[in-house]
């Protein structure tokens, strides 16, 4: 049995199951040395034998509860032809794009095949996982690819793409549908490869206005848990929507029948009061706190505070690159004592 998949079914435990977002990356001195290998960071997501061995590389040496698959949100640009380059220090650059050639490319490109060398990755890595480990699919929100897609790199805030969705509306929301069409797909072939569950990052749902939440957010969530559940009724979903927490209760009648995470700044008293208590959370460890080893105090207050409702431990957000492998080795002895 899978314990992560039996929480978000409902199952509580006194010592929770535990995986870290960003659990590969570069923390870890043996996931620096495959990077290595690599000028271009999309040549290493696209080599089949590189994502078995580093998605498989934190659990060898912290035996948490999941793997993720190693991958990244902006494959998903990447394949419809907007190509994704990473600069050191700076983050990714994307190119320049004619949104209509976009659009056309969408309804060409054969995701099954472009996408083989991910899920290739994907069931050799299922294969070698041992059962009671869960192996996370995911993918970026389309508001959330989106963002990166339309400033061609990281937004600061909603205003730097606000002028855009105002003077386009029709192009923007083009761009959402096509998003939403492509990640539904993209989740699916990871499940039918292998996946046990799928987290959507919504990394920058918090710069939504609210005037926005139900084309922005809501709408295309809605459109890929509702196809989700249809074709793979069996497998969890998790909506991770960084900075709108405060709305998971009302998202939770909006879209039913999947589990949330939370980051840091989430008020886990407001949550624990507010969301029906059958419905699972994860998360909520501040990164910070993890890199400083100052968490003995809030990793038993989260043991706590969730001790009467299915919780997943992991982190707020990812795993901080220059967080020492003690302090992650320390977090796993407190969590299971
Ligand atoms: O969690 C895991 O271990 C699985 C792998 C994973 C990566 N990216 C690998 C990666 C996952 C789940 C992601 C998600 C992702 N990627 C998000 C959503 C989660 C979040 O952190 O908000 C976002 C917004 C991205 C986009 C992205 N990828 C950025 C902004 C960057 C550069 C900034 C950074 O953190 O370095 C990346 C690069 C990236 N993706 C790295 C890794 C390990 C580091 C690149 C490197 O090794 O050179």
């Amino acid at each position: 049995m899978k314990k992560i998949i039996e929480t978000l079914q409902g199952k509580k435990f006194e010592i929770p199951p535990i995986w870290l977002m960003r659990q590969a990356g570069r923390y870890l001195p043996e996931y620096r040395e495959v990077r290595s290998n690599y000028d271009d960071f999309m040549q290493f997501c696209f080599d089949s034998k590189a994502i078995q061995k580093v998605t498989l590389q934190p659990i060898d040496r912290f035996d948490f509860d999941a793997a993720i698959i190693f991958s990244d949100i902006l494959v998903i640009p990447h394949i419809l032809g907007q190509s994704v380059r990473f600069e050191k220090n700076h983050g990714p650059v994307l190119s320049d794009v004619n949104w209509e050639h976009l659009f056309d490319q969408s309804n060409t490109i054969n995701m099954p095949e472009v996408m083989r060398p991910v899920t290739e990755g994907i069931r050799a890595t299922r294969q070698e996982l041992s059962d009671d480990k869960a192996l996370f699919g995911f993918a970026g929100s389309p508001w959330t690819i989106a963002t990166y897609m339309v400033s061609r790199g990281k937004t600061q805030d909603f205003a730097q793409i606000e002028p855009f969705i105002k003077s386009n509306p029709d192009v923007f929301a083009s761009i959402i549908n096509v998003l939403t069409k492509k990640v539904t797909q993209w989740l699916q072939l990871q499940i039918d490869a292998g996946c046990d569950v799928v987290q959507i990052f919504d990394s920058w749902a918090g710069m939504v206005p609210e005037k926005y939440y139900e084309s922005i957010l809501i709408k295309p969530l809605l459109s890929i848990v509702k196809a989700l559940q249809q074709s793979h009724a069996q497998i969890p979903i998790i909506y991770f929507g960084k900075g709108i927490s405060n709305y998971y209760p009302t998202l939770a009648k909006q879209v039913s029948n999947i589990a949330f995470g939370i980051d840091q700044h989430t008020d886990v008293n407001f949550i624990n009061l507010n969301l029906p208590s059958h419905i699972a959370v994860q998360g909520n460890l501040d990164p910070i706190s993890l890199k400083n080893g100052t968490f003995d105090s809030d990793v038993k207050k989260l043991k706590n505070v969730f001790k009467d409702r299915p919780y997943v431990f992991n982190l707020g957000h990812g795993i901080l690159p220059d967080t020492p492998i003690e302090h992650v080795e320390r977090l796993m002895q407190l969590i299971k004592s």
